[in-house]
């Protein structure tokens, strides 16, 4: 029984001891934090050269900064999306096997019916265009030029109805594109404190 004792008056310093140092003033402390200067650099890896931080750097935004230079049309992005897509979105880009591309937008909803697509869902064109360029083909991923990139965005908006067959596409007229759903979104505009719950 002598070590069961012992181990509960252990038990008893050791509570006491930690209630001391919480109700101590934390400038006793101080000394006891690492205070030493970190080195201008660990010696580790190099520096990235600016090749290299432009070949990751390929983020496109809504107000479509970072859309590089060239073009696309409808009817060349017809041609590159049944060699490159449709096997996997549809002739039509509706029966899949997989994501449904095209859909309408039903106007008296607010609430979209069905499968999430470019048309009913989608908010801005530009992300068509950044998703497609990192992401698509699923199975080879990076491999297309700006201007497939820029004709398959093209065609997926004209068949989703929401560019006419003539318009090209290029770093100035694809950010205007308004996307029919770009309505039903809401902008987090909380600024912190209180109403954050
Ligand atoms: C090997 C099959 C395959 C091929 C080929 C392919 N995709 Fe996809 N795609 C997918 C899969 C799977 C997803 C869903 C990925 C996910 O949810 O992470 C997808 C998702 C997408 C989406 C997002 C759909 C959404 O609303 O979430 C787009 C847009 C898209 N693909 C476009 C394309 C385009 C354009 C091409 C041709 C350049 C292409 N895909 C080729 C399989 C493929």
């Amino acid at each position: 029984m002598w070590i069961v004792r012992l181990f509960f008056i252990l038990m008893v310093l050791f509570v006491y001891t930690g209630c001391d140092k919480l109700n101590s003033d934390p400038s006793e402390f101080a000394g006891s934090y690492d205070s030493s200067v970190w080195p201008a650099t660990f010696g580790l890896g190099r520096v990235a050269l600016a090749r290299e931080i432009d070949s990751l750097n390929i983020d496109v935004r809504p107000d479509g900064e970072g859309l590089p230079e060239g073009s696309g049309t409808v009817l060349q992005g017809k041609h590159i999306y049944i060699a490159k897509c449709a096997i996997c979105h549809g002739h039509t880009g509706t029966e899949g096997p997989y994501a449904k591309l095209v859909g309408a937008f039903y106007e008296s909803d607010s609430i979209q019916r069905g499968e999430k697509t470019i048309g009913n869902y989608w908010p801005y064109a530009s992300t068509l265009y950044d998703y497609i360029n990192r992401a698509m083909p699923y199975n080879n991923p990076g491999t297309l030029t700006s201007e497939e990139v820029y004709s398959i965005t093209a065609f997926l908006l004209y068949r989703n109805n929401i560019i006419d067959s003539t318009i090209v596409m290029d770093a100035r007229t694809l950010p205007q594109v308004i996307m029919p759903a770009q309505k039903l979104f809401i902008n987090d505009d909380r600024t912190g404190g209180s109403e954050i719950r």
